[in-house]
């Protein structure tokens, strides 16, 4: 029996790019807001909004599943939606776009954290993978710009790191990382790409091969790291 691989932001380009390397290890459930979504054959997928009550009943569903949870991949991520793009000054500023900004990129991901962790199993080694962002270092900020992006992405790789120290000591075998997947050409990153040079933008299938060749070697020591998608260390 394959063990259990739960991807949550499924329709992501990166995460779908991802579900094709983990369906050959692992049973893989794709979660995702839409009702339906095409998954490559085997993969199951279910709807899920995210909220508080619908990640309670995932994780209840999980619950009853024979095969371990032992993978566990968050895609889950906004830079732009229809009429707002990320703000470059401070005067674009505004509390519904911010508050919109930390509700997908950070609160979202730490419930994801805390309804699903506990299925997983404490007595084998299991990963929890948070996709964050390169600019959400604080020490390495020195184009400004992207104000709810940076700092939403920032507060995630705290709650990141925050239950990594915790489930060191509940999960000795857990290894939870947030990571960079690159610059990928996906509706996220569209409107900003034009100007980069060939070579500075992946495609989702290089993307996930080279997030699945750093996922595959990470270990239990490796938990609370911000990992590039090269495998080193990110600055905070
Ligand atoms: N593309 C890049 O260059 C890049 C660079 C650095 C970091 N990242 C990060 O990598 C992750 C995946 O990015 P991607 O480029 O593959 O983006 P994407 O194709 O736009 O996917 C993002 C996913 O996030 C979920 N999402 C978006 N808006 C949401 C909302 N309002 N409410 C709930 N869920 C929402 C959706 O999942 P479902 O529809 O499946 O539910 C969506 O598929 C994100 O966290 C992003 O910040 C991307």
């Amino acid at each position: 029996m394959k063990p259990l691989a739960v991807v949550l932001g499924a329709n992501s380009a990166i995460a779908q790019a991802i579900i094709a390397h983990l369906n050959r290890h692992y049973q893989v459930l794709a979660v995702s807001r839409h009702e339906t979504m095409e998954v490559p054959e085997g993969v199951e997928h279910v709807q899920c909004d995210y909220s508080e009550s619908a990640l309670q009943s995932l994780a209840e569903k999980l619950q009853n599943r024979e095969e371990p949870l032992t993978l566990l991949f968050c895609a889950v991520g906004v830079l732009h939606r229809e009429g707002s793009m990320p703000e470059k000054k401070l005067a674009e500023l505004n509390s519904e776009q911010l508050t919109h900004y930390f509700a997908i990129n950070s609160i979202v991901p730490a419930l994801i954290l805390k309804y699903l962790i506990p299925v997983m199993p404490r007595s084998e080694p299991a990963k929890a993978i948070v996709l964050s962002a390169k600019i959400a270092g604080i020490s390495d900020n020195r184009l400004g710009g992207w104000y709810g992006y940076r700092a939403s992405k920032a507060a995630l790789n705290m709650l990141v790191k925050t239950a990594a120290v915790e489930l060191a000591r509940s999960h000795r075998k857990l290894c939870l990382v947030a990571m960079h997947p690159g610059t990928t050409d996906t509706p996220l990153s569209k409107p900003f790409t034009r100007s980069l040079p060939e070579d500075k933008l992946f495609t989702p299938a290089l993307t996930a091969e080279r997030l699945w060749s750093v996922i595959d070697a990470l270990r239990p020591e490796d938990t609370g790291r911000f990992v590039h998608w090269d495998g080193s260390d990110l600055p905070w």
